[in-house]
């Protein structure tokens, strides 16, 4: 191992985010002779969580190494804390911003990043949508992904075999359930997550505590993760406290406490390796709950306060090694043991055969080597596997993500239908307010005012959607990392999905307040009406999509779309007359990118013109429409109306456009700035003698036998 830290290829790796339809070129060609094989290596690992000088730096994973080969399954496993998610999101390339990441990580010997559906990865928390029933879920998400050339019937008999697989039989016709729909529970929601991701037999599957909230079930769940590992795919899963049975299936373990590596290597083997280094399991004990109990020091103070007392000195027997030591202490050994045995000398071996032959080899004899070994008749059809979560064609991602959305749209009360009755209740209350306005003196300002209010109030009505779509954007990330389909699927689906229902409002409250105002002068005054309102509710959804993209969650999302859209109102033109907004700032370019000012202005036009008003003082000549405009409303005539109503479909467009490109900026340049703030902390944590040289294996450092409440600094050296 080297001693000198090098930034990461995730990280410095100078592709992007690829997958879905837009997979790049070049990674396809690389992988696609793997054929689905997967032989993942990692080597000096090591994750900090830089603090820049206010206290010590903490390092979350020293320095692992390993290897994980298809056709077996890997248990990670530790205490609370020791990491074990922190080691699955830096394999996944989905660690979060604030921690840097070094050392290498090699699939089948070329450096990647494993984001975008090289990896499927069942996190710690289900993100579904609630609307859908666990059948519907999985089916979607067949569809979604697997190739286009199966039949309907195949697809159904997949998805069929992975809900009897995860023993889902009995609540495949139930609602998932989200915040306000109370559905199936949350070891049902986990085994839906871990089929959505099965059903594709991945080559390279991880999943976060698969088996937390299953208690008896895991067995089974663990046992078809083992027969997906058995048709040749690498499984890792962390794992919590298995039962002895469960322990059994796994192939491999990896054992972390503190973000150290205690073992690694044949899960079987692990029990030999502890016997040797003085902590022998006793025999009618779980072994990984002897594991477990080596290792997890969280406790050590209460074990040290006990002893103090009478009650556990009565009862143990001071011959028992983890009873007379505490369990840091026990871990430094164990650590130390390990690095210096034949099982690590093994492993190292094995992972430097693993990241040299495969790169050379020829992916033709990779590939029959991989055929040989692994062909179950099951999945046959499954073997070949592209580089992204997806097998399916554009087309067919479009129309399944079209129709999943509609229908999650149709059954969530809050995202239209709740606004499409709360839109016919207010436009009845502005039909009855402005009822039959006419053409009086007074009708010129409520005219004014009730235009006012239909494109500035109404249309501001439209955030109240913005927790169910905020539901689906979770959703989207979470598909869009396993690599489903791209965002230009996603978005295109959601603006065909929701396009009816925009519609629908739209023409519901035009129709309304239209009749009952009585603005008309005939059919094409009420189209454009209609249109216009249209306009700016899809603006309105536009501009929180993009809001929804830029902050963390809906509560900001809604305060900061308010703002937003109340300096759009303010600068549309009436609360302050156009030519009278200050230049600078409001009036360029504010008022023309804001859809206030094109909507009402196009507004007015439908209405006035072509009308003649009383005028102030009886016997006075009327007053026309163009010069109510001109002189009191004081907007420019010099462009038809429908001219408004392009700019503002050129806006909902635009707005559409930014929402595209801020999602793929993510993708894409967020990892550039993630490898630039690695190497500035690098050269930083460089720069301190402390930090550069390794820990080294005689260090006393490492007997730590101080609890865990003053070790989780990681015993980092680090000033
Ligand atoms: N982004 C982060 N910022 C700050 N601390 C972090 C971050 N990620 C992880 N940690 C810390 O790193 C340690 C390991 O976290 P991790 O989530 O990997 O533990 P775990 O082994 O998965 O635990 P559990 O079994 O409870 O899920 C914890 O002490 C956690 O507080
Ligand atoms: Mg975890």
């Amino acid at each position: 191992m080297g001693t000198s830290m090098e930034i990461e290829g995730a990280f410095a790796s100078a592709s992007g985010g690829g997958g879905g339809d837009d997979v790049e070129k070049g990674e396809v060609e690389s992988i696609a002779g793997n054929e689905g094989v997967a032989y993942l290596v990692w080597e000096d690992l090591t994750v900090v969580l830089p603090n820049f000088g206010h206290g010590p730096t903490k390092r979350l994973l020293h320095g692992l190494s390993g290897y994980a080969e298809p056709g077996r399954i890997m248990a990670i496993m530790g205490p609370s804390g020791s990491g074990k998610s922190t080691l699955l999101d830096a394999l996944a390339g989905r660690l979060s911003t604030n921690v840097v990441m070094t050392g290498h990580i090699l699939l089948n010997g070329n450096k990647r990043r494993l984001n975008y559906g090289v990896v499927a990865y069942v996190t710690q928390d289900d993100v579904l949508l609630g609307t859908l029933t666990v059948r519907e879920t999985i089916t979607y998400s067949a569809h979604l992904r697997l190739p286009t050339t199966l039949t309907k019937e195949e697809v159904q008999e997949i998805v069929e075999g992975t809900i009897m697989e995860m023993g889902l039989e009995d609540c495949a016709d139930r609602l998932i359930g989200n915040w306000h729909l109370r559905g199936i529970s949350g070891g049902e929601r986990k085994r839906v997550s871990i089929a959505l991701e099965i059903l594709v037999r991945p080559r390279l599957l991880f999943l976060d505590e698969p088996t937390s909230s299953l208690s008896a079930s895991a067995f089974f769940v663990v046992q078809a993760l083992k027969s997906v590992a058995r048709d040749g795919r690498t499984v890792i899963s962390s794992i919590h406290q298995p039962s002895s049975e469960v322990f059994a299936l796994f192939d491999d373990l990896f054992l972390l406490s503190g973000g150290e590596t205690v073992y690694f290597g044949e899960a079987k083997v692990a029990i030999k390796f502890f016997a040797e280094a003085g902590f022998p399991c006793p025999s009618r004990r779980n072994p990984s709950d002897h594991f477990l109990r080596c290792i997890n020091s969280d406790f050590d103070i209460v074990t040290a306060t006990l002893k103090g007392s009478q009650r556990i000195r009565e009862t143990q027997k001071t011959s028992d090694p983890l009873s007379i030591m505490a369990t840091a202490q026990i871990k430094a050994i164990l650590v130390e043991k390990y690095k210096r045995s034949e099982y690590s000398a093994k492993a190292r071996s094995r992972m430097r055969e693993l990241s040299t032959i495969i790169s050379i080899t020829e992916s033709s004899s990779l590939s029959s080597l991989h055929s040989s070994l692994f062909n179950s008749p099951q999945h046959q059809g499954l073997q070949v596997e592209a580089s992204s979560g997806s097998q399916a064609g554009w087309w067919k991602q479009l129309c399944t993500l079209t129709r999943r959305s509609f229908v999650n749209m149709s059954r969530d009360m809050g995202y239209y239908w709740l606004r499409i009755i709360i839109y016919i209740i207010v436009s009845i209350c502005v039909g009855t307010i402005y009822y039959d306005v006419g053409t009086g003196y007074t009708a010129i300002l409520a005219r004014g005012a009730c235009g006012g209010f239909i494109t500035g109030f109404m249309t501001f009505m439209s955030i109240g959607g913005f927790p169910s779509f905020i539901e689906e954007m979770r959703v989207f990330y979470r598909e869009r990392l396993n690599g489903y389909y791209g965002v230009a699927v996603f978005i295109l689906s959601n603006f065909l999905s929701s396009f009816p229902y925009l519609v629908a409002v739209a023409f519901t409250t035009g129709t309304i307040t239209y009749y009952m105002v009585k603005f008309g002068h005939g059919v094409s005054h009420y189209v454009y009406f209609c249109l216009n309102i249209f306009g700016a509710i899809s603006v309105v959804e536009n501009c929180m999509m993009i809001i929804a993209s830029l902050v963390p969650n809906f509560l900001m999302g809604i305060i900061t779309g308010a703002g937003v859209l109340g300096i759009m109102m303010m600068t549309a033109g009436f609360f302050r007359l156009l030519p009278d907004l200050p230049k600078p700032v409001w009036r360029y370019p504010i008022s023309y990118i804001s859809y206030g000012s094109w909507s009402l202005q196009g507004a007015y036009k439908n209405d006035m013109i072509g009308l003649v008003f009383d005028p102030l003082v009886p016997g006075d000549p009327k007053l026309k429409g163009e010069d109510v405009m001109k002189n009191m409303f004081r907007m420019p005539l010099d462009h038809y109306k429908w001219w408004d109503l392009f700019a503002l479909f050129a806006i909902v467009v635009s707005y559409r456009l930014t929402f595209f490109i801020i999602l793929k900026l993510k993708e894409r340049v967020s990892p550039f700035f993630r490898s630039l703030y690695a190497k500035r902390t690098l050269y930083h944590l460089n720069r301190r003698p402390s930090f550069k040289k390794k820990p080294s294996l005689s260090s006393r450092r490492h007997y730590n036998v101080r609890s865990l409440s003053s070790q989780e600094g990681l015993t980092s050296p680090i000033p």
